[in-house]
């Protein structure tokens, strides 16, 4: 029996969600919209799994999918610090959250840039406030402490989904999606001093989706759970394909399921490096696990999972939404 999420009279905790749905994506921001725990200040939208015009698109989508057209989304940075853009379509389909069959978003995009929302909210805030969660590449919220780096602040951490060391990349053979496309982002981050919680393929890996679970997310019957699991079953037969496993990884909602239940996840504070000039290695996470260096640790780099309660906890989560 899953204990409830949040007792009577817990303050939520405010959190920013900087994403590019991505089908992973757009469940773990339905899970934080759900999560009476979390406050969703706004989402800010980047590119990566398509360009920025559908990342932003697709966000509105879901919000609205989620009942929740008040949310304000915003429109951040259309390529990558130092490098061209990289997108995946081959994985997410054309629209990036191919699979379900939703409406264009009707709410509208917030006019002010992503970049300088992030950047007037973290400054107005109370100190290590605010939560960030970024499921892209991290180009926007490299961009807010590279320009302004008083804007730390504001910043409780940064918990994001990116890098895999131990089991190599998904992109090229050492680099994850998310730090491949904008390696520079991922050092400036790892370099901020705020506190950064990665979780990785090392640990997304460890918690492959089964039918029957997609099929629970099928059986809520909602339009939520309908296009949810029409979207996962598009995006799991890449992985399924290429690693030759029954069921693919749920990247993305790793981040928000770290918030709501620490529990589920272990790693260790350790340094964590980007390569960031190698063609051969380029936006691979060179983790010093075992402490070899005297690089200071600067990240809390997750590698095991409680894969049954986290997939409960993502399942409870889409329940009550519409
Ligand atoms: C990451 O890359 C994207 O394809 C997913 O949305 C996830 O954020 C996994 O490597
Ligand atoms: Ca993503």
């Amino acid at each position: 029996m899953t204990p409830p999420i949040s007792s009577p009279g817990d303050a939520s905790r405010p959190i920013i969600i900087d994403t590019d749905p991505g089908q992973d994506d757009a469940i773990a921001v339905l899970a934080a919209l759900a999560a009476p725990e979390l406050e969703v200040l706004g989402i800010t939208a980047v590119a990566g799994n398509v360009p920025l015009e559908l990342t932003a698109r697709n966000a509105r989508i879901i919000c609205e999918l989620a009942g929740r057209p008040d949310v304000a989304v915003f429109a951040g940075c259309e390529r990558p610090l130092r490098q061209p853009l990289v997108t995946a379509e081959h994985v997410h389909g054309k629209t990036g959250i191919d699979g379900a069959d939703l409406p264009e978003p009707t709410m509208s995009l917030q006019p002010q840039h992503a970049v300088e929302w992030m950047t007037e909210t973290l400054l107005a805030a109370g100190e290590r406030e605010i939560t960030l969660c970024p499921l892209g590449p991290l180009t926007n919220v490299a961009t807010v402490l590279e320009n302004t780096p008083e804007a730390a602040r504001g910043i409780r951490e940064i918990v994001c989904m990116g890098g895999g060391f131990f089991g190599g990349g998904n992109t090229t053979p050492t680099a994850e999606f998310n730090i491949f496309v904008d390696p520079d982002a991922a050092q400036i981050v790892l370099h901020s001093g705020v506190p950064v919680t990665m979780l990785p393929l090392d640990v997304t890996h460890k918690a492959l989706m089964t039918d029957d679970w997609i099929d629970q997310v099928r059986a809520l019957g909602t339009r939520t759970g309908i296009a949810a699991s029409g979207m996962l079953d598009f995006y799991e037969r890449f992985d399924v394909e290429k690693y030759g496993t029954t069921g693919g990884p749920l990247h993305d909602p790793h981040v928000i399921a770290y918030l709501l239940r620490p529990d589920i996840h272990r790693g260790r504070h350790c340094n964590v490096e980007v390569e960031t000039r190698s063609p051969l290695t380029r936006g691979m996470t060179v983790v010093d696990w075992w402490h070899l260096t005297d690089r200071p640790p600067n990240c809390h780099y997750i590698t095991e999972v409680d894969s049954s309660r986290f997939y409960t906890l993502i399942l409870t989560l889409l329940t009550p939404l519409p």
